[in-house]
């Protein structure tokens, strides 16, 4: 008997695509889709996917993980915890941060955080660099050369005290990332309103959790993305607004991608899920649900999937971000904490694609009308591989890596701190019950979660190398400012 050419056939499931699904096998070969058909020949190891969905592998492009904030505090998840959270919630792949803070050298940050995760990470992942310290040597020197290297996005905070940075940085940071073909991502808020309403706040006695709520005011926002565009324009670099919140803020972005600006943006499961009521509990409670910019109201929550299903916001991603409810996080700085003492951030990578499955595929959002499972299949895993520029993974085609999560669309789940895989102890999303879980994961061929089991080790995930691809690349429309062919001439931009 000749031995068989595919190491495994995943047998009968229906397939989902962005644009479309059919019942076919996926044969795998090594670490790669050999074919897509039907009738297959026997693989040397066979799963039956019948009355089952194969997906590509979901990619979250925005988690914190093991990652020490700009105040010093460690967050809860070390590699190998964060990516068996995001294996069992049916991710094979993950973009997190690589954070410089200020006085850091940039290189020396990235080598330490890749070492972080060949130790422990489970699926793929690549990294986003964070800059906090935007120096010469760090704009001239070191982000040229590591966006050369593999490294293909920023990412600039323009609030948080000790990470914030002011305009003209932020030139500095997308012409820099416009000169290494990088993707500029931005935490966009007006830095200056959230801190005087955060004292006021604070110093007339408003100090629970659930005034972190009204603290960053809606229009900080939409004023925070107009001026991030703005500068963007300036000098035609594209740029990713991370997690979109408001109604007004989604209005901003498509009234530039009207403009045909290259405004690329996502939100998040909080922002589609909860309220600012959630953050309304006795005690200290309401910090479980604490995240910045903070969850808002039912009627954005409507303005963001009509966002969503107009492309105006093109991806999902949990911005998990895990803070324990103990003295190890969210009361770090001490048992009585006022909202601002509280670090933000709530965990979200096991459960972002079975909440979105559920609302997309299980109930059918009317936003998507009859095509829930393709915008599901866009929003989490094709798009972000296409704006990240993932080129083998996203999508179940011969050649991509075999990155599958196999899921089961009728299984009901209530979710539960306890069922959770991070180390953050809570999720703030307890008590919902979703139908469809992903039930076995495989990562480039090899099944990383089945039978509700971790199969994968820890080391096994792959740092990705990559260039910024279509997604950064200028559209060759400078402001007539810095151009000079309509600047009597000045060659602003050493172009
Ligand atoms: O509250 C959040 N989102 N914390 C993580 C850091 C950030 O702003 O993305
Ligand atoms: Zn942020
Ligand atoms: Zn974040």
């Amino acid at each position: 008997m000749t031995a068989s050419p595919y190491d495994l056939v995943i047998r009968g499931g229906t397939i989902g695509t962005a644009t479309g699904s059919f019942v076919a096998d996926v044969a795998i070969a090594g670490e790669a889709i050999a074919v897509v058909g039907i009738d297959l020949p026997q693989g040397a190891r066979e799963i039956d996917a019948t009355g089952k969905l194969v997906l590509p592998g979901g990619i979250d492009s925005h988690a914190h993980v093991e990652q020490v904030s700009a105040a010093g505090l460690l967050n809860a998840d070390t590699f190998e915890s964060a990516t068996t959270s995001a294996a069992f919630g049916g991710n094979t792949t993950l973009i997190c941060f690589a954070a410089q803070h200020r006085g850091h050298d940039l290189r020396k940050v990235v080598d330490d955080y890749a070492k972080l995760a060949r130790r422990g990470a489970i699926i793929d992942y690549a990294f986003h660099l964070i800059v906090a310290n935007p120096d010469r040597k760090t704009i001239e020197t070191d982000l040229p050369a590591l966006l050369g290297e593999g490294h293909a996005s920023v990412k600039v905070f323009m609030t948080y005290d000790l990470i914030k940075i002011d305009d003209e940085p932020l030139l500095d940071v997308l012409l820099a990332a416009r000169q290494n073909g990088a993707l500029v991502c931005v935490h966009a808020e007006n830095h200056g309103m959230i801190s005087w309403l955060g004292k006021r706040l604070v110093a007339r006695g408003y100090t629970a959790p659930k005034y972190h709520s009204i603290s960053h005011p809606r229009g900080s926002e939409a004023e925070a993305f107009n001026r991030l565009i703005t500068a963007a324009a300036l000098i035609d670099q594209p740029i990713m607004i991370f997690h979109v919140s408001t109604a007004e803020g989604a209005a901003v972005i498509r009234q530039a991608r009207g403009q045909g600006l290259k405004v690329f943006a996502e939100t998040c499961p909080q922002y589609l899920f909860l309220t600012r009521h959630d953050l309304d509990k006795p005690e200290f409670e309401g910090a479980k649900w604490m995240c910045s910019p903070p969850v808002r109201d039912a009627s954005d929550q409507e303005a963001l999937w009509q966002a969503l299903a107009l492309g105006d916001l093109q991806t999902v991603t949990s911005d998990h971000a895990p803070y324990r409810f103990d003295e190890s996080g969210k009361f770090a700085s001490g048992p009585n904490p006022n909202f601002k003492q509280i670090p933000s951030g709530l965990p979200g990578l096991e459960t972002r694609l079975p909440l979105l499955f559920d609302a997309l595929v299980s109930k059918g959002r009317p936003e998507f009308a009859v095509r829930g499972l393709e915008a599901f299949v866009e929003l989490t895993a094709t798009a972000p591989a296409r704006l990240y520029n993932l080129p083998r993974k996203g999508a179940i085609q011969p050649g991509h890596d075999a990155d599958i999560a196999i899921w089961d669309p009728k299984r009901v789940v209530t979710i539960t701190d306890a069922a959770m895989h991070d180390r953050t102890g809570f999720t703030p999303f307890a008590g919902r019950t979703v139908t469809g879980w992903p039930e076995r994961v495989i990562r480039r061929g090899e099944e990383i979660v089945g039978d509700a089991t971790l199969k994968g080790a820890p080391g096994s995930g792959r740092w990705i190398a990559r260039t910024g691809g279509a997604a950064a690349e200028p559209t060759g429309r400078l402001a007539a400012d810095v151009d000079p062919a309509r600047n009597f001439g000045a060659d602003v931009l050493g172009t």
